[in-house]
């Protein structure tokens, strides 16, 4: 048995407000700790989004009562509430601002206003990106020009990573992010995982795209899963949403991969854990780990998985290591299959009160 620290993820979707049908709090707690994962920060883009006080009140409220694993909530950079969310930042994750369009109704396409939150979020406030190809060149640009730190979600391009290591080597305040599926999954795989299913952003890139990314390691900061579950019946639809459910296979995937030499533990727990918490000034949790069974193969079924979209662009993929159960403060939390923390145990890591 092997014991990691709780893994945290920095970019999960948990659709509620709005859309529990697709996941809510509980269920995508449920799925956090199934995975590994004692911390997750949550995406705005819900419904409706979470842009002001009054929504982050209202949602932390549900959080509260729901969540199982331990938490934390963005903000959703706007049109209009630059000046008025910066006295927010310190009961948020961050601020997520969508340079490019992509699920759900927040993207700014004018630059001034990029340059407005840029200026106004306070500067040792994580600020998390959304931004493709030229338009996170220009996300980086202003980063630059305004001098402050900021974090750069679901990089998945060569032309993307070379970049960042680019920006990084001259001293600009960049990080980034890379996802399971841009890590094990290409474009040769939309065929057989079917084209609406496969249906994410940034979308699936080439072999040598994916290769780019395993050979610029050094320059990728975090692993996220961007766990974004939709339903079966909204994929297979005609206006298939993007995204993937990413929660219950990310740890397996990785473990996979230290088997075959690609990865190292290390590497593992430098990305989902000390990263993370340097980045988004996350304290450690205390008394919180997970014990994996690096040498269980298994079969991924979705069918097995506790997050209410129920189905995987892994399914059928055969992996090995697993999670055999996670303890969240000192208690157990999941084994073996069943989540035992309770709705409400998960605590929100930026309220003050604790
Ligand atoms: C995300 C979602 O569904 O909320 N979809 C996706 O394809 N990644 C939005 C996002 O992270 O851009
Ligand atoms: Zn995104
Ligand atoms: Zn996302
Ligand atoms: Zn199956």
């Amino acid at each position: 048995m092997l014991r990691l620290p709780g893994l945290i993820d920095t970019h999960v979707h948990l659709r509620e407000p709005g859309a529990t049908h697709k996941e809510d709090w509980d269920s995508g707690t449920a799925a956090a700790l199934a995975g590994g994962f004692s911390l997750v920060l949550a995406m705005p883009n819900t419904n409706p989004p979470v842009c002001d006080s009054e929504a982050l009140s209202s949602v932390l409220q549900i959080a509260a009562q729901k969540a199982r694993c331990d938490y934390a909530q963005y903000l959703g950079a706007g049109a209009e509430n630059a000046a008025s969310i910066s006295s927010l930042a310190g009961r948020a994750a961050g601020l997520k601002m969508y340079l490019d369009q992509t699920y759900g109704p927040l993207c700014l396409d004018d630059m001034t206003l990029w340059k407005e939150h840029f200026s106004s979020w306070p500067r040792n406030a994580p600020i998390a990106i959304h931004a493709e190809g030229r338009t996170l060149a220009a996300a980086i640009l202003l980063a630059e020009l305004v001098n402050r730190p900021i974090h750069l979600c679901h990089v998945s391009r060569r032309e993307e990573i070379l970049l960042i290591r680019a920006a990084k080597e001259k001293g600009v305040p960049v990080t980034c992010e890379v996802t399971p599926h841009h890590l094990f999954l290409s474009e040769a795989d939309i065929p057989s995982i079917g084209a609406g299913r496969a249906e994410v952003r940034p979308v699936l890139a080439s072999a040598a795209d994916q290769q780019a990314l395993w050979d610029n390691l050094d320059v990728i900061d975090c692993f996220a899963s961007d766990h974004a579950p939709h339903t079966l019946a909204e994929k297979d639809s005609v206006t298939p949403p993007p995204g993937f459910p990413g929660l219950e296979t990310a740890l397996p995937l990785y473990l996979t991969a230290v088997k075959e030499g690609r990865l190292s533990i290390e590497d593992i727990i430098l990305r989902c854990v000390m990263n993370p918490r340097r980045i988004f000034h996350l304290a450690p949790q205390p008394d919180t780990w997970v014990e994996v069974d690096p040498d269980a193969r298994w079969e991924i079924h979705a069918a097995d998985f506790h997050s209410r979209c129920a189905w995987t662009p892994f399914e059928g993929m055969s992996v090995q290591g697993q999670v055999k159960s996670v303890f969240l403060r000192g208690a157990e939390a999941y084994r073996d299959g069943q989540v035992i923390a309770a709705p409400g145990s998960g605590r929100n890591i930026r309220s003050h009160k604790n």
